[in-house]
């Protein structure tokens, strides 16, 4: 690798999986995304919060390119995000997303969910296709609703099962818009249980959620958002003991005395 001088919110440097550059996005005269320069080391666990409309959805869906940008770029492993196509199929499927509410094909069985993407467009031969989507399936504890369709399974269960349908389709990063928030309160540790388990693993993880047991046990950083920009990021450590903004002191006051 070539020794490049560049300052770290620049450029991507080596390392980097991640790296969002001086992003802006609009929504008519909602300045939703503003100067947004992030970037996210392999094996990185990150996880942003912020009020609600301080824009992390979008920001995650910029980086699937669910949303395009106005300005800045975004790359992915030292790509930019392609505009569209078959490439842009490809990428898509190298960064793993999971919503809230929980998007599977509601026609299809919980198998054919995890096997649909993988013979598509990773051009996976079925047989091995379905052999990986039992072993991930078992993995994230729902091995034996197989053959079921998503209505068939509680929230959490279908939450693993768009976990494992990601995981799949061997995403170098795994973004997660709030997993957990739509579920029964009992239903919300199997799939954080999932997530902390992948973060063990080494998986790079870009996490929006509330859930701040979850933050300080598996992340490495905390991303602070509100009125669309990056108000302060640190070792949730360093967070949640010593907020340094007064935006992010009325937030914690808020979100851990309710
Ligand atoms: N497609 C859209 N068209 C117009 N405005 C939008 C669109 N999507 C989001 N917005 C607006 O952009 C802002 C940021 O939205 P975003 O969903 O990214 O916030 P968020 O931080 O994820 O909020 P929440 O915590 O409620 O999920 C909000 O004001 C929202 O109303
Ligand atoms: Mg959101």
């Amino acid at each position: 690798m070539s020794e490049v001088s560049v300052t770290k919110d620049a450029a991507p440097v080596a390392g980097d999986l991640v790296a969002l550059t001086g992003v802006n996005k609009h929504f008519g005269a909602l300045h939703v995304l503003q100067d947004i320069d992030l970037t996210i080391a392999r094996g990185e666990v990150v996880v942003v919060i912020g009020p609600s409309g301080s824009g992390k959805s979008t920001l995650c869906r910029a980086i699937n390119r669910l949303e395009t940008i106005d300005s800045g770029t975004i790359t992915i492993d030292g790509k930019p995000l392609p505009q569209e196509g078959k490439e842009l199929a490809r990428l898509r499927s190298d960064v793993g997303m999971v919503f809230q509410s929980f998007n599977l094909f509601a026609h299809k069985t919980v198998l054919e969910n995890v096997t649909l993407g993988q013979t598509k467009v990773r051009k996976i031969e079925r047989k091995a296709a379905e052999t990986k989507a039992r072993a991930l399936l078992d993995r994230v504890g729902v091995g034996t609703q197989a053959d079921k369709y998503p209505a068939q399974l509680s929230g959490g269960q279908q939450q693993r099962v768009a976990i494992a349908r990601a995981l799949a389709m061997d995403p170098k990063v795994m973004l997660f818009d709030e997993p957990t928030s739509a579920l029964d309160p009992e239903m919300i540790n199997e799939v954080l249980e999932v997530m902390q388990q992948l973060a063990l693993e080494g998986m790079t993880m870009i996490v929006v959620t509330h859930e701040m047991g979850f933050a300080r046990s598996a992340a490495n950083r905390v991303v602070f958002m509100a009125d669309g920009r990056i108000v302060e990021q640190a070792t949730p450590d360093q967070f949640f003991s010593n907020p340094r903004s007064d935006r992010a002191k009325d937030f914690l006051s808020k979100i851990l005395h309710h």
